[in-house]
């Protein structure tokens, strides 16, 4: 069994789909938030999930927030972090200790658009596709080995709410299948790319337009 910790800011819908995936070999062991409204928290808490709250404005620096979670995380003794919708930037350090062994999803295809306000960036661009992207998190944001990515295609009339939409039911298909495939030890990252020599169905997601 593998212990997957999975971090939230808000509403937690990539959470709540990791946990309903129901993924042999993981065990959720926590479901924490920075943020103590995350109404996340109350959907795993009601499935018998254990919660915490490490609440970033307790703390005076990013160091001291960053330190506090690790010691919460590590508590419950997990293989894999899962950041779901985490709004908060890292530490180096913190990066540093969960090396290889967490996972981000990102609204758009990294490496393009890191950042917030993605959809809207995206289309003001003139991309004709937009997408999501599983990744290891490293120190750069938005950055790091990609595990997976799911692209849709950007319509006439398209808003960055439509768009946001029809990404994050791609992100709900994609991340835990990502999580799958690391519980199964088939992501091994070799000079910082997750070697994938067959491709294995779920790289990538594209459905038709
Ligand atoms: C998702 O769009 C995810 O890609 C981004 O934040 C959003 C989180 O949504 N990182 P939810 O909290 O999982 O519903």
């Amino acid at each position: 069994m593998k212990n997957i910790v999975i971090l939230i800011s808000g509403r937690g819908s990539n959470m709540q789909a990791i946990v309903d995936a129901n993924i042999a070999g993981a065990c959720i062991a926590a479901v924490i938030s920075n943020r103590p409204d995350a109404a996340g928290l109350a959907w795993a808490a009601e499935r018998g999930i254990a919660t915490a709250v490490v609440d970033h404005k307790a703390y005076a620096s990013r160091e001291d927030f960053d330190a506090a979670l690790a010691q919460v995380i590590d508590g419950f003794q997990p293989q894999l972090v899962v950041l779901a919708g985490f709004m908060r930037i890292l530490t180096a350090g913190f990066t540093r200790r969960y090396e290889g062994r967490m996972l981000n999803i990102h609204p758009s295809l990294l490496p393009a658009f890191p950042g917030l306000h993605t959809h809207a960036r995206a289309l003001e661009m003139g991309c004709k596709v937009a997408g999501c992207t599983v990744h290891f998190v490293t120190a750069e944001l938005d950055h790091g080995p990609i595990v997976s990515q799911g692209v849709v295609s950007l319509l006439p009339g398209d808003t960055p709410d439509s768009v946001a939409a029809r990404v994050l039911q791609l992100e709900h298909q994609l991340y835990p299948d990502a999580v799958r495939r690391f519980v199964a030890d088939e992501l091994n990252i070799i000079d910082g790319r997750v070697a994938s020599p067959d491709q294995p169905p779920g790289s990538l997601m594209a459905p038709a337009p």
